[in-house]
């Protein structure tokens, strides 16, 4: 009996490879999920790895960018476990062949170094502590990051009776039911009325430049945990949900929204573009992570929170219009959680959402804003920094290039950007035929039409940008390698 079952097991494990395939189905998420045709279909900057012992050797395989791949990478760690942390980190991330250059914001130095934790979200902080692992998640961002797995999948929070459960990909958004307790969503109304004032639009999106009241008409207040052992509790359950430090959290802003009232769509992340005099973002490099959005009532018709991008929908035309996109109707109790950085540390458009207007009735809700930097500035970062392999030139913000490809082959072509000085190619989009991808760029850098979504695939054109702020290649059946 016992041998009958011994040995199917072992034949799996031939045919498949890694001691953690039965782990993985928990952690990588569908690339049907990924419904965008803009926008690389994965995560970009969350690998799966498995690490384990054989034959005396380190092994090391993973999933790159949270998808299960045909192929994984498969790489050894000689000496790993024998090396101190800084020098076992950049063996792990030499043979993940990933770096700092992400494309969005220059400025690597301020980047955090990546984390490296165990599925219950522990970052890890030794060779040791990742063997003993087996299966760890590699976050380039440098904080835990929850993989959607697919619309409608339920995680139970460990030791907790919170279910997570994904509402969407594109943004990753996840609804937890009965998080917080009736009375609890009480106490906070009740705390915070006395303190209403009016919504500002804050920093975060002054550069719609409008009629601060046409894009936002609740009162808003900020409460400090210090005043209520009930909110310092909420820190801590909160930070067991999002398995980032408490001290990365902003004060709750409790909002109330009456009759006709709502928010225009907006992002919760700053956007360097928007702050290149300022330095409380670090270039873009602190930010806000995700955003734990309370509803503290039920709201009779009206008040959803609206993602207008999300299904796969173009950015929206006109951010006060309620009319397309996934909504969330506003349920006591419930938190969502969605995230505003992708897993590298770059902003997710996705992450654009809205409050509709109330038609009938009162909605109490609240933002809660994690960070991806500690807030107070004299925490020092988790990790030890380690030397990153990038030493291409920093993109300069004021010659960037929009570039437009665009596609009139009669098959789909996948775009890639090739980082200077670097192998490995970064993903950017397929493009459909007779359709047109746009990225900002800079001159002299390099970029690759490949037949496939995998960089091993046919490469079909090659173009390098010049130095003009506006430029559109045109992608047609003339076009080989060397020319478009
Ligand atoms: C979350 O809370 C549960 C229950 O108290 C506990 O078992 C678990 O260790 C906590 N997890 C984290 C990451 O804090
Ligand atoms: C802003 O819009 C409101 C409502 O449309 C209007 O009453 C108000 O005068 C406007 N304020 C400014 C400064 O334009
Ligand atoms: C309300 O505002 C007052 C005055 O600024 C402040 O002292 C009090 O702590 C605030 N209440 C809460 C619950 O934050
Ligand atoms: C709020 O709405 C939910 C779901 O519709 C319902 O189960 C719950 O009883 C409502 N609670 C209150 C206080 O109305």
């Amino acid at each position: 009996m016992k041998v009958a079952r011994w040995l199917p097991c072992i034949l799996v494990q031939l045919a498949a490879g890694s001691p953690c395939d039965d782990r993985y189905a928990a952690w990588v998420t569908d690339r049907e999920a990924f419904q965008r045709k803009d926008e690389p279909r994965h995560l970009s900057g969350l690998h799966i790895v498995c690490v384990w012992k054989e034959a005396g050797r380190l092994r090391l395989e993973a999933h790159m960018n949270g998808v299960l791949e045909k192929d994984p990478l498969r790489s050894d760690l000689d000496e790993a476990l024998s090396l101190d942390w800084g020098q076992f980190r950049n063996s792990l991330q030499g043979a993940l062949r990933f770096t700092k250059a992400t494309y969005e914001w220059g400025n690597f130095h301020l980047k955090q170094p990546y984390g490296i934790f165990a599925e219950t979200g522990r970052r890890l902080r030794s060779g040791t502590e990742v063997l003993d692992a087996g299966l760890v998640l590699v976050v380039e961002g440098g904080q835990w990051f929850w993989p959607p797995v697919r619309i409608g999948y339920v995680r139970q929070l460990p030791g907790t009776p919170y279910m997570l459960e994904t509402v969407s990909v594109q943004p990753v958004l996840f609804r937890v039911r009965g998080f917080l307790r009736e009375e609890e969503c009480r106490v906070i109304i009740d705390m915070a009325a006395p303190n209403m004032s009016d919504s500002d639009v804050v920093q975060t999106e002054k550069h719609y430049r409008e009629n601060d009241t046409d894009l936002r008409t609740s009162t808003q207040a900020r409460l400090h945990s210090s005043v209520n052992p009930l909110l310092q509790e909420l820190d801590l359950r909160i930070s067991n949900l999002t398995r980032v430090d408490v001290a990365h959290n902003e004060e709750v802003q409790v909002l109330r929204y009456r009759s006709k009232e709502f928010y225009a769509a907006h992002t919760d992340n700053f956007d360097p573009k928007y702050y290149e005099n300022t330095d409380f973002i670090d270039k873009g490099h602190r930010n806000r992570l995700l955003t734990v959005f309370w509803y503290l009532t039920n709201v009779s018709k009206g008040g959803e929170t609206l993602f207008p991008r999300a299904d796969g929908l173009p950015p929206p035309k006109d951010m006060r219009s309620c009319e397309r996109g996934l909504k969330v109707r506003p349920e006591v109790g419930a938190v969502i959680l969605w995230y505003s950085l992708r897993p590298n540390g770059n902003g997710d458009p996705n992450g654009l959402h809205a409050a509709c207007p109330v038609e009938d009735g009162e909605k109490w809700s609240a933002n809660y804003w994690v960070w991806n930097k500690p807030r107070d500035l004299l925490i020092s970062l988790p990790d030890a920094d380690v030397d990153e392999e990038y030493h291409g030139e920093q993109p300069v913000t004021s010659n960037h290039v929009s570039a437009t490809f665009r596609n009139e082959h009669p098959f789909p072509v996948y775009l890639f950007w090739k980082p200077p000085h670097q192998a490995r190619e970064a993903f950017m989009g397929e493009i459909s035929p007779q359709a047109a991808v746009s990225a900002q760029t800079f001159p002299l850098h390099t970029w690759h039409i490949r037949m496939g979504a995998d960089p091993s695939s046919e490469l079909v054109a090659v173009q390098e940008i010049a130095d003009q702020p506006e430029q559109v290649f045109v992608l047609s059946s003339g076009s080989g390698p060397d020319e478009l």
